[in-house]
């Protein structure tokens, strides 16, 4: 009897400690800075999660209590399929494990006692020899800052998959998805379906820098991708630190005219741009951009002022390249053609170089203080392009 007791603990404790599966997509994570980073899931059934933070110091994760983080709003925890939580108090430059515990919301309608499943872990456990999941912080004092960068996915997962498995978050300080990862967003689940199932992976251990290309912003749900992608600044324009680079990300907004017909009436991109653009007079300004060795500049659509140039590029070479320019920009990695192009600074009175990412490769890049080394790979891995500075 005993030996069936003991039994039964064992298999009962493997089960718990197995996860339990409510997550229905991520996580992953946005928002990296030197002392946070916020992390992002959708549950199958509405829940009350929260997520627990240690240090990546060789220690089992069960040797104390480890501090939690909860999702609250204005005093009271938040639940639902939605979660995100933010982290914070952190060191730079440091990995930290991160698990995810919840329960189930079984009834909620009765304001005075809510009724909840048992607490299970939901996300976080390895297998063995497995790399835990960790997120590493930034770190403006690193030698090196180390990235990739996918764009133009319009939907297509196995190729997305395929240009994301072989990136090695050890070795990646981030992951740039510079815009139209998705044709359209009419369908805000369609959206995380397509943006985060097919690099789950990557996803919960690489730090993303969302890009928002112009496909993002269409589509009934358009105005609820932000949610998936917090910033620093609540806009998809932001700057950031990495080691010797400092990144200015830019949202060109749609390419054609406001009062064009694909739009409905809904585009408001002047505005939008407009406000942008004063942000971008003070970024440029700031003691950690201005000290930065290298300076870099995110954008789905380049500063091309090309022949037959699109309103929204017109718009983006009139505007931000003089701008962009005499802050020093040392390059401006984009996307949007379809298509490698590398322009070097000077054709087309361009004040820096450009180099465009095919949606077919990815690109990795290395910045060191003395200078920027960038590859493309294809889906089968194999080096496509190089670039140098
Ligand atoms: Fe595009």
């Amino acid at each position: 009897m005993k030996k069936i007791i003991l039994l039964f603990s064992l298999l009962m404790g493997t089960l718990f400690a197995a996860d339990a599966g409510n997550i229905l997509y991520g996580p992953w994570v946005h928002n990296v800075s030197e002392t946070g980073f916020t992390v992002i899931w959708i549950g199958q059934e509405p829940s009350l999660d929260y997520v627990e933070i240690a240090p990546e110091d060789g220690t089992s994760f069960e040797t104390c209590s480890r501090p939690r983080y909860y999702e609250s709003r204005f005093g009271k925890r938040v639940t639902g399929t939605f979660h995100r939580v933010r982290i914070d108090g952190l060191q730079p430059g440091t990995n930290y494990r991160y698990r995810i515990v919840g329960k189930v919301v079984k009834d909620d309608q009765n304001a005075y006692r809510s009724v909840y499943g048992p607490e299970r872990r939901v996300f976080g456990n390895v297998k063995k020899g497995q790399r835990p999941y960790s997120i590493r912080t930034l770190d403006s004092r690193a030698d090196t800052c180390r990235f990739s960068i996918i764009n133009d996915i319009h939907f297509n997962d196995k190729r997305f998959t395929a240009l994301a498995s072989p990136i090695d978050p050890a070795k990646t300080d981030f992951l740039v998805l510079n815009g139209d990862i998705v044709s359209y967003a009419v369908s805000i689940d369609t959206v995380i379906k397509h943006s985060f199932a097919p690099i789950a992976e990557q996803a919960a251990r690489i730090p993303l820098i969302f890009v928002r290309g112009n496909h993002e912003g269409r589509g009934r749900d358009a105005n609820k991708v932000y949610d998936l992608y917090p910033t620093s600044t609540g806009e998809f324009y932001y700057s950031f630190r990495q080691g010797p680079a400092a990144f200015i990300v830019l949202d060109g907004g749609e390419d054609k005219p406001d009062d064009h017909c694909e739009y409905s009436g809904l585009a408001d991109y002047d505005n939008y741009r407009a406000q942008e653009l004063e942000w971008l007079k003070k970024a440029v300004k700031d003691p950690s951009f201005t000290s930065a060795p290298i300076k870099i500049c995110l954008i789905h659509v380049p500063t091309f002022p090309r022949k037959g140039a699109w309103y929204g590029e017109q718009w983006m070479a009139k505007n931000f390249m003089p701008l962009l320019a005499e802050a020093g920009i040392d390059v401006m990695l984009s996307a949007h053609y379809h298509d490698y192009i590398a322009r070097e600074a000077g054709v087309d009175g361009v004040g820096y170089p450009i180099v465009v990412n095919s949606n077919t490769e990815r690109m990795d890049v290395v910045v060191t203080a003395s200078g920027i080394e960038i590859n493309t790979y294809d889906q089968q891995g194999q080096l496509k392009h190089s670039w140098k500075k």
